[in-house]
């Protein structure tokens, strides 16, 4: 198993299997269980038919690792689209983001620029933004644009892997100013010695890492948890603490993939706990997709039925 999430996650960086694979009709038909259409159309509609059944939603435009201003700003300019689109239409999807996408490879400044826009249009519709984060290399430059935008706006979220040693240390930092806070177990291949490799362990950092987010102290200050996992037995474990701890559960969500666990996400709707559902389009999708086999290599085995 380990071998196969392995050669998934060297394909999702490698330039043949992502030229030549996402062109395979078996390849694109298997996707369809996690993304509803390529289009921000097709993705807002998934949106609407989950909110009419209460959940909430969240969408992320694929694509990562943009290489000019030009795409930079396309991607801006998507997203401002996408904010407007969220309006007409009437519904309360937010919006997902890497900053690799915003151009933080090349340039930090066009990155900041094109976020305040977007922040600056989410503030308009009353909405949060939230910073995926992605591989080890851009965590510093991440948490360090979070902290400088967090100085201006309070309507942004940022992400933080259980799978990593620091993220004990930037959780206790993001506490003293962060509002919104999503905790996954993490998605990227990081060396031995920057990330934890033994998966109970991970999981056990997961759940210490959430009774932190869900102290008392913390959410008094308007700090508001996002558990982003599909891990049924870490969600007990959450529910549990925030239950004996007398928490309210609209001062926490549950966060979970399009297409994944579904009768899980209907579980959780049913206990009246609060959770989105995070949909990700666009053209961009074979890394992305490659990443989201590699989280459960049985997946592999659907794509090949
Ligand atoms: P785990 O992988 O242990 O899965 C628990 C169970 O869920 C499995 O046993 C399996 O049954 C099922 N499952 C999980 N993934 C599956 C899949 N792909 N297909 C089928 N079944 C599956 N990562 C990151 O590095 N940076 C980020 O910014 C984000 N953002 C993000 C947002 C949201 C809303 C979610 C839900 C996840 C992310 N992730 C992420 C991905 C995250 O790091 C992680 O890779 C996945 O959520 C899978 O981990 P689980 O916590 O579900 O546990």
């Amino acid at each position: 198993m380990v071998l196969i999430k392995n050669i998934l996650l060297w394909a999702s960086k490698n330039d043949w299997t992502s030229q030549k694979l996402p062109k395979y009709r078996f390849i694109q038909k298997s996707l369809s269980r996690f993304m509803p259409g390529e289009s921000l159309l097709e993705a807002l509609d998934a949106c609407n038919n989950l909110e009419n059944t209460n959940y909430g939603t969240i969408i992320t435009y694929l694509g990562e690792n943009v290489t000019s201003e030009n795409q930079s700003n396309g991607v801006t300019n998507h997203y401002l689209n996408a904010l407007s689109e969220i309006k007409n239409k009437s519904l309360g999807t937010l919006i997902s983001i890497k900053l690799t996408q915003l151009g933080l490879d090349f340039s930090k400044t066009t990155c900041i620029t094109n976020m305040k826009k977007i922040l600056d249009k989410a503030n308009e519709l009353n909405t949060i933004v939230w910073i995926d984060m992605e591989e080890y290399k851009y965590i510093d430059k991440t948490l360090d644009i979070y902290k400088y935008l967090s100085n201006y706006y309070s309507n942004i979220g940022i992400t933080l892997q259980s799978y990593l040693y620091r993220t004990n240390d930037d959780l206790f930092k993001l506490l003293d100013f962060a509002l919104y806070i999503r905790l996954v177990k993490g998605a990227y291949v990081e060396s031995e010695s920057v990330s934890i490799k033994d998966r109970d362990l991970v999981d056990n950092n997961y759940i210490d890492l959430s009774k932190i987010m869900l102290n008392k102290k913390n959410l008094s200050k308007g700090f508001k948890p996002s558990f982003a996992t599909h891990d049924d037995l870490i969600i007990r474990e959450i529910v549990n603490e925030a239950n004996k701890n007398a928490i309210d559960n609209t001062l926490y969500e549950f966060n979970m993939l399009y297409g994944i666990r579904p009768k899980l996400q209907n579980e959780i709707l049913k206990s009246n706990q609060n959770i989105k559902i995070l949909i990700s389009y666009g053209e961009e999708w074979f890394p992305w997709y490659m990443r989201r086999l590699a989280e459960n290599p049985k997946n592999l085995f659907l794509l090949l039925k």
